[in-house]
């Protein structure tokens, strides 16, 4: 089996606001192999948001391990953290947050200027490419604001990729667009995924997309409802029954 990109031991959150507890999740363990395409599904409050926030180090559990790239992410400082951010994760929210200022290209880079022009320039014809091969080969110089919602979406998962990232975590990348966008954009995800070898894992609520993903992780309550199994590589996408 080959190194997970993202690996849950024993994973638990609890909020503490003030004299406030609130548990949140329990007890999740799971991998991510490189390349895998994985839908987190669950009703609202679940817990899914928060999930995703602890494996894309934008938070930290309050119990259990998470490595990413088999490197332990609770012994890196916030530098550290914020490195590895930069280089080996990308995201995609439900809101594309493009900056309006900017051309698609430049947006579609913004995630390599942090790294140096260098870097930037040595990215541009890949990111050209991946702009093309999502339809936008016309729009390259245009600003966000002139585009459609579907296509500002589509300039968020390119630039998702703008580092060459292990893995992409999208928090409802449709959730904002009509399901004719939606599934353009999905559906791009997925052939991204598996061009570029990347491991996508997605928040969505529309069951459709889940079941096209490599495997489904159902959360409620903070627990994963049906044990998503470790993936042996040749395994075969199941999604859990409903309870
Ligand atoms: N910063 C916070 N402090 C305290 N509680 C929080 C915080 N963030 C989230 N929660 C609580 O954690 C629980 C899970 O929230 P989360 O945002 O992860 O749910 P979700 O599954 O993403 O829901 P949705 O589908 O509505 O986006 C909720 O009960 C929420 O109120
Ligand atoms: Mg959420």
């Amino acid at each position: 089996m080959p190194q997970p990109v993202v690996e849950l031991d024993r994973v638990g959150k609890t909020y503490y606001t003030g004299d406030v507890e609130t548990p949140v999740l329990f007890d999740l363990s799971f991998s991510i192999v490189p390349g895998e395409f994985v839908a987190i599904v669950g009703g609202s409050g679940s817990g899914k948001t928060t999930l995703l926030n602890l494996m894309g180090l934008l938070d930290r559990p309050t119990a259990g391990v998470i490595r990413v790239e088999g490197r332990e992410v609770s012994h890196l400082d916030e530098l550290g953290r914020a490195r590895m951010r930069r280089d080996r994760l990308g995201f995609i929210f439900q809101f594309h947050y493009l900056l309006p200022e900017f051309t698609v290209l430049e947006n579609a880079l913004m995630p390599c200027r942090m790294r140096g022009r260098e870097f930037e320039k040595s990215r541009e014809a890949r990111m050209r490419e991946l702009l093309t091969y999502v339809g936008l080969e016309e729009k390259l110089n245009v600003r966000p604001p002139q585009l459609s919602g579907g296509q500002q979406q589509r300039v968020a998962v390119v630039r998702s990729l703008a580092n060459d990232p292990a893995v992409v975590f999208a928090d409802e990348p449709t959730g904002n667009l009509d399901s004719k966008s939606g599934r353009m954009v999905f559906d791009l995800m997925k052939r991204l995924s598996r061009e570029s070898g990347t491991a996508f894992i997605m928040v969505t609520h529309d069951d459709n997309f889940a079941l096209e993903a490599d495997r489904v992780i159902r959360i409620r309550d903070g627990r994963i409802q049906a044990p998503p199994g470790r993936h042996e590589g040749t395994e075969l996408a199941v999604a859990a029954p409903e309870a």
